[in-house]
């Protein structure tokens, strides 16, 4: 065996000692391929046809965002308003499900997606679950409670907290929410995400305290070395890596053997 495998496989034995749920994720050398709310380098992000985009480019998740309407529905929007990703004007919180489906979701990126809607939530699952693996962030929990709970219940109605097909994985910025989602359906795993450091770096007390919940600690790509990686990886986590957008930092992640890669170009993956 190659000293760089043996290291590789060494960083990875804790996720068994602690009894997390290993998988072919863990398994790999080759970064698992992630379309960034489906393909959003080619089409509009969030909406079936990225999403149908991201699949044919040969993506093994599609990443996606979950927020909240008026009437309590689940909707796949990434910003708290609908003002950048379509032709309408407000916060998604502020339209019922039935109005938010009656805005245009693509013309905005290109006038050839001009049918594209904001999907709900069991649309996009009906449609993907199936089909492949679902990186689910929950987006601005704090401005929609109780959110965790409707995500749990979609999901588990589908029997998609269950091991056998296509892996759902929920992460987040907000670690309570993150928390509190990990009571409600412990077989889901879970995953951190990091936009800066709040010190120094990341210090082993943040990932102690993640170790109670998460599986995965996936950090900005501009947060990146060798480094922090191996830190991640030796505290017994998996790490997925957002935003790439080009090929070198494709190469750079290889050579830290991170576990996935999230691009809006899944096609460089
Ligand atoms: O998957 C991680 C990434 O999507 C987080 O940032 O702003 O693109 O949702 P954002
Ligand atoms: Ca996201």
């Amino acid at each position: 065996m190659k000293v760089t495998t043996a290291i590789w496989r060494w960083f990875h034995i804790p996720l068994a000692r602690k009894g997390l749920k290993t998988n072919s994720i863990s398994e790999t050398r080759s970064p698992i391929r992630i379309g960034h709310r489906g393909a959003a380098g080619y089409c509009p992000e969030n909406t079936f046809a990225s999403f149908h985009k991201a699949i044919e480019l040969g993506v093994d998740f599609l990443e996606m965002d979950v927020q909240m309407t008026k009437d309590g529905e689940l909707v796949v929007i990434h910003d708290s308003t609908v003002n950048r990703t379509t032709n309408g004007k407000g916060k998604v919180k502020d339209f019922t499900l039935r109005e938010i489906q009656t805005l245009d979701a693509g013309s905005w990126f290109d006038p050839q997606f001009g049918g594209e809607k904001v999907p709900s939530f069991g649309d996009f699952l009906d449609e993907f679950s199936s089909k492949i693996g679902i990186l689910l962030e929950i987006k601005n929990p704090i401005l929609y409670p109780g959110i965790e709970e409707k995500i749990a219940n979609e999901l588990l109605k589908r029997g998609l907290n269950r091991s056998e097909g296509n892996q759902v994985i929920v992460q987040s910025f907000d670690q309570n929410s993150l928390k509190k989602f990990h009571q409600l359906v412990p077989s889901i795993q879970i995953g951190v995400l990091l936009k800066r450091f709040s010190g120094k770096g990341l210090s082993n007390r943040e990932l102690d305290l993640f170790s109670s919940y998460a599986a995965y600690v996936n950090p900005k790509i501009t947060m990146v070395n060798r480094r922090l990686i191996s830190k991640i990886h030796r505290h017994g986590f998996k790490s997925f890596i957002w935003t790439v957008r080009n090929r070198k930092e494709v190469q750079l992640l290889r050579h830290f053997h991170v576990e996935g890669i999230i691009s809006d170009f899944p096609d460089l993956l």
